[in-house]
């Protein structure tokens, strides 16, 4: 592994942000992060240099703001550190809001790429990872899911990703050093086996582990399961869930693998498994002790049977593959959750290493 690159990181005071942070600081990267805190806060990136024993400079700002781009891109050559890739977390991504609200969606998912993409080429940096999602994929024609299956994205969020991955191939098309390593996530539970960074969800979560946890720690009643008739061995629905430290661990694979490949290239990363929402219950139980009461709701519109990679690619390609399995996951998630039941709000246990604001 090469040393010494210095990576912007946008969102990367997010959920998956932060744990790709730790990897690449342990890696020996130089990371700049520049995340608006629309949905998270600057004491994830603490926990971050705590974890890292690393400076972890951050710019608050957005990624739609060219000319702070600019400047920071500017700064960072001055420096003699100039940026040589991008990671790109920073989007919105709660589904139900993007269809109320589409407009947010495009202008932050995808003028917010543009505007990063403009200023990446204005400065010659040709790597770029970008935050995909399984999302993209719609309804499955044949399951698992291939990364040549059709892209048919069902709701505004999910147009937003599969709208920056056309942008990527044409602008990988149109300049043939550019490297663009498209990531597909699935569904990334569990936290930091640390303890120290986790899903803060701000809201009512959303997605299925978050309120796991939240009704395991006492703070929502009860887990609503959507439907118990899908086609599925149990009736309920069927997801690829993955360790968040897998995934960031992903991110670093797809680095090494742009510093050798131009062009565009997707990969699913996920596990290859399905799990079913009265799985992951009973594992999360039977891990923690913790009671999650639940009961039957209707289907929850828009939701699919089941859902679930086929990682092969990103096995032969990246040299890539989950190892946690899901009893890793509920285990790390349920120490974050219950070490940090208000998030980041609660305090650390120990005195944190502070990053430096780089602006
Ligand atoms: P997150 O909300 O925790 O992190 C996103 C970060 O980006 C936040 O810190 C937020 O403050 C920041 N941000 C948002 N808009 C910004 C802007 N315009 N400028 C600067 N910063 C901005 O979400 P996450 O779960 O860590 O997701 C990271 C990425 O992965 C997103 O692109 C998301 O769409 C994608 N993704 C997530 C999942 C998932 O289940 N979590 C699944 C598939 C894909
Ligand atoms: C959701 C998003 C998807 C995103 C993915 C990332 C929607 C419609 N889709 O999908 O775009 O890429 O997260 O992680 O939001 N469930 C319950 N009760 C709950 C919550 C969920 O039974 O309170 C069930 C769902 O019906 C589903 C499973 O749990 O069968 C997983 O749901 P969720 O965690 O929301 O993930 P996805 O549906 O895959």
């Amino acid at each position: 592994m090469s040393q010494g690159e210095t990576l912007l990181v946008t969102g990367g005071a997010g959920y998956i942000g932060s744990h790709t942070l730790v990897e690449l600081l342990a890696a020996g990267h130089a990371v700049l992060v520049l995340d608006n805190f629309s949905n998270s806060c600057a004491a994830v990136l603490d926990r971050v240099a705590e974890l890292s024993g690393r400076e972890v400079p951050w710019v608050e700002g957005d990624v739609r703001d060219t000319s702070l781009l600019q400047k920071v891109f500017a700064e960072q050559e001055q420096r003699g550190t100039p940026i040589t890739a991008v990671l790109h977390f920073a989007a919105l991504k709660a589904v139900g809001e993007s269809v109320a609200e589409p407009l947010r969606y495009y202008d932050n998912n995808v003028a917010g790429t543009l505007s990063l993409l403009s200023v990446m080429q204005q400065f010659k940096v040709l790597r770029f990872v970008f935050s995909s999602s399984a999302t993209v994929y719609g309804e499955p024609t044949a399951l698992p899911y291939v990364e040549d299956h059709q892209i048919a994205p069902t709701n505004p969020y999910g147009h937003s990703k599969a709208m920056v991955e056309q942008l990527l191939r044409d602008l990988c098309q149109a300049r043939e050093q550019f490297t663009a390593i498209t990531l597909r996530y699935f569904n990334p539970i569990g936290a930091h086996p640390s303890g120290l960074l986790g899903e803060d969800p701000h809201d009512v979560p959303n997605n299925l582990f978050p309120f796991i946890t939240k009704v395991a720690v006492g703070q929502l009643p009860a887990l609503q399961i959507f439907g118990n008739d899908y086609e599925t061995p149990d009736g309920t629905g069927v997801r690829d869930y993955i360790h968040v430290v897998d995934l960031a661990q992903g991110h670093l694979a797809a680095l090494d693998y742009g510093r050798k490949q131009s062009g565009f290239h997707a990969f699913n990363l996920g596990t290859g498994r399905g799990t079913s929402v009265l799985e992951l219950v009973a594992a999360f139980e039977r891990v923690t002790g913790a009671a999650v009461p639940r009961q039957w709701a209707a289907r929850r519109p828009g939701d699919i049977a089941a859902a679930w990679a086929d990682p092969s690619l990103a096995r032969e390609v990246l040299s890539w593959q989950a190892r946690h399995t899901i009893d890793d996951m509920c285990a790390d998630g349920w120490r974050w959750q219950s070490q940090h039941p208000d998030g980041y709000r609660t305090a650390s246990p120990s005195a944190p290493v502070r990053g430096d604001p780089a602006t």
